[in-house]
Parts: structure tokens; C-alpha cells; sequence
């Protein structure tokens, strides 16, 4: 099965026209579009059941509490969790990241510990470690690429040596690499090690199972999903969770407060203190719903055609003028095309490029080691998602030309 023709017609946004031009959505890795089921499940909270939850004992306030709580429900078996109590909600996937290094890493991390982190790692999974380290003295470690935007494994049973904590991207927002998770995980559990695994842009696109990836800990982020900003998911094993003291302090989070101190919740609300983003968590059960609809495995084979079709098409027409970063075997990345052309500075690339209505990301995309690894200080980065079709990458393809008359010397 394939995916409907006409799902542009479910997301109001991609009916705009910009700059003349009807637009043609290329950064979703930055962050989707949302359909208009997501958009009215968040409206229908606000119109008839806007109450604070887990508190009020009226009407409204449980049918709120009911829907947040059926949405992690959905969450949880969306990646194949065990269990509800798995999922924390957090503001976004840096959040979930930054409680992972404050609360697990603050209690298990010291001198001659080691994190082990990748080439490839977003900002999100390199600078909490870093801030850590600097007030614990552990080390971090790096995984190195390959030529062809791989993870080099070669050395990694040594660099795994001392490591309490290895923590990996599913898939790079640059590179667009699937990394070999479940391998990295079996590995790094037989040296007693645990696995984060930075899944913001992995769930998105790629059927997910927590338990087939082997990971303890996973981080993703609602509004690359077709779900909202704001809302941010941290799932751990229920046994890693409960073991890891509360990241932020105040109401939610206790069950009891005295004068001289307090008890923490039980999983999750433990990690979620203050009033959640009630709307965002509805509007990211609604966006599962929409996910789950379409089917995660029809995404994926989308998205492989669509990424043949573009690696193709820009390496017919461009050739030796082209460079795409990452894997050129589409089953083996995803639809992230990290682009070079000629030496057209990408910020000049996608000003053409937004002049026909074509928005692309230009810049370090949060992974600026990985750019000093590809020697390059930015690239243009063009991102595809479900509702992206054939004809977005034509105009993509044909709009390369006019940018290097302009700019290229
Ligand atoms: N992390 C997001 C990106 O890769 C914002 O663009």
C-alpha cells in the first residue's frame, strides 16, 4: 500500500503560496507541517475541556486529564513501550536529553567514567554531556564517520572501555545515516553500559521499537512528528526511570512536601513538574493517530522512493557539481539531503531557493562537529516527509541552476 496522492490536501499550511509560488516544503527535519486533525484536536481542548489536569475533581478537569493521559497511552504504544508509566513528557527532545545528563548522569558520572557519543550527535546529545563533564570530570568520547557518512566501528570495543553511558543518534539530521542501534546496543550492554538513543529523527519516519533497539533511554521531540512545538518525549525503561532522582522541582512531581523536604511521585509524573503542555500532548496523540492511519512502514517506503528519486535526479542533472553528504543508498538513510553546490554558499542557495516558494534549512543544523569532520561550515539541507511528492523534488532540481548563475564564481 501507498501512501494517498492527496495528503497535501490534509496539512492547511502547504496550500500557501509564497513568493509567487506555491510552496514547496523541504525542512521537515527542522520541524513538519501539521495536519488539520492535529490543529483541531489542540483547537477542541481549548473550546470545550480547557481545565488543569491530575486536580480538579469537576467534569471538565477529568475529561482533560482523561485525554492526556490516553494520548501517553498512544505514545507508549507507538514505540513499543512497556508501559504507559515509561513515557515523561518534556518540553522537547533537548529537555529529555539535559534530564538524562542531570538526573542519571548527575548520580552515576564521575572521574574516569566515559560517555560515549558520535561524530554525527545533534547539539541536544553532545553539550548537556559537556556541561556535566565539566563539573564531574568524566570524559567524553566520539565515535568516528566513515568516508561515506557511516559510524566507524571499528575501534569500538575500545573505545567502549570505562563507558557507563554510550548515547547515539537513530538517524543523522544531517547525514540522513541509519545507525546500527540494536548492534551498538547489544555491544554496549556486555561491557554493562547503558544506551540513550536520540530518536528525534528516527520516530518520525521509521516504524519504532523500543525493545527491537535495545535502548534504555530514548529522546524525541512531538513537532517533527506532525505534532506541535513545545512537547518533547523522554522514554526510559520503567527500572532506569524510577531508579534516576527528578530533574525539575515543584508541584506535580511529589507526593508529599514537608519542612524538611519531600517525596517524589511515582513514574512519570515524577519528571513532570508544573502544569504540563496539556493542548501539545492532546495534539501529539492526535498526530500518532494521523501516523498510525497512513501506517509507519508506507512512510518509510515513501520516503526511500522519494530520496532514490531525489539522490537520482540531482546527481543526473549536477553531477561532479553536486555534493551530497551521507549514504547514497536510500534504504540505508533517510530522507535528510545535505546539499553542496558548486560554491554557492548555502544561505545564498536557499534565498533563491525562497524566491520560488521552496523552503530549505541553511546552516550547521545543530551539528557543528560533524561539520568540522566534513569540512564545511554549513550546508543546504533539503528534508522530506510524507506528504512530499515527486513534484517537490522537480522544483528543487530545477531551481539549483538559476542559484549558480547568480552566485557560483
Ligand atoms: N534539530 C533540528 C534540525 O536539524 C532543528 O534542523
Amino acid at each position: 500500500m501507498s501512501l494517498p496522492s492527496d495528503l497535501k490536501d490534509q496539512f492547511p499550511l502547504l496550500s500557501q503560496i509564497i513568493n509567487g509560488h506555491q510552496i514547496v516544503y523541504l525542512d521537515s527535519a527542522a520541524s513538519s507541517q501539521k495536519p488539520a486533525s492535529v490543529i483541531e484536536a489542540m483547537n477542541s481542548y481549548y473550546r470545550t475541556i480547557n481545565a488543569n489536569v491530575h486536580r480538579g475533581a469537576y467534569e471538565i478537569a477529568a475529561q482533560a486529564t482523561e485525554a492526556m493521559e490516553m494520548s501517553r497511552g498512544q505514545i507508549a504504544k507507538f514505540i513499543g513501550a512497556n508501559s504507559a508509566n515509561e513515557v515523561v513528557f518534556t518540553k522537547n527532545a533537548t529537555e529529555s536529553f539535559n534530564l538524562i545528563a542531570r538526573s542519571w548522569g548527575g548520580q552515576n558520572l564521575s572521574e574516569g567514567d566515559a560517555v560515549l557519543i558520535t561524530d554525527m550527535e545533534h547539539h541536544a546529545n553532545i553539550v548537556p554531556w559537556q556541561i556535566l563533564g565539566a563539573e564531574r570530570g568524566f570524559e567524553i568520547r566520539w565515535i568516528p564517520l566513515t568516508s561515506d557518512g557511516h559510524l566507524d566501528l571499528d575501534q569500538f570495543d575500545q573505545l567502549l572501555d570505562g563507558v557507563k553511558m554510550v548515547s547515539v543518534t537513530a538517524m543523522s539530521n544531517v547525514l540522513g545515516t541509519l545507525n546500527p542501534v540494536r548492534e551498538i546496543a547489544d555491544r554496549a550492554h556486555e561491557v554493562g553500559a547503558l544506551v540513550t538513543v536520540d530518536a528525534s529523527q528516527y520516530v518520525p519516519h521509521l516504524p519504532t521499537n523500543v525493545n527491537d533497539l535495545g535502548a534504555d533511554l530514548m529522546c524525541f521531540t512531538g513537532h517533527k512528528m506532525c505534532g506541535p512545538t513545545g512537547i518533547g518525549v523522554l522514554w526510559g525503561r520503567e527500572e532506569i526511570l524510577d531508579s534516576m532522582p527528578p530533574f525539575l522541582g515543584g508541584g506535580e512531581m511529589i507526593l508529599d512536601v514537608r519542612r524538611d523536604g519531600f517525596t517524589p511521585n511515582e513514574l512519570p509524573h515524577k519528571f513532570e513538574a508544573g502544569t504540563p503542555p496539556i493542548a501539545e500532548i492532546i495534539g501529539l496523540g492526535a498526530a500518532v493517530s494521523f501516523l498510525e492511519s497512513l501506517g509507519m512502514a508506507e512512510i518509510r517506503q515513501h520516503e526511500i522512493q522519494l530520496t532514490e528519486y531525489a539522490l537520482n535526479a540531482l546527481g543526473e542533472r549536477y553531477g561532479d557539481e553536486l555534493t551530497i553528504h551521507g549514504p547514497k543508498d536510500a534504504s540505508q538513510r533517510g530522507g535528510v539531503l545535505s546539499i553542496q553546490y558548486r560554491d554557492v554558499h548555502p544561505h545564498d542557495l536557499s534565498q533563491v531557493l525562497d524566491q520560488r516558494g521552496i523552503c530549505v534549512r541553511a546552516g550547521h543544523h545543530c551539528a557543528k562537529p560533524l561539520m568540522r569532520e566534513l569540512g564545511v561550515g554549513a550546508t543546504a539541507r533539503a528534508s522530506l516527509y510524507l506528504y512530499n511528492d515527486e513534484s517537490d523534488i522537480d522544483a528543487l532540481v530545477d531551481s539549483l541552476e538559476p542559484a549558480g548563475e547568480m552566485f557560483a564564481l
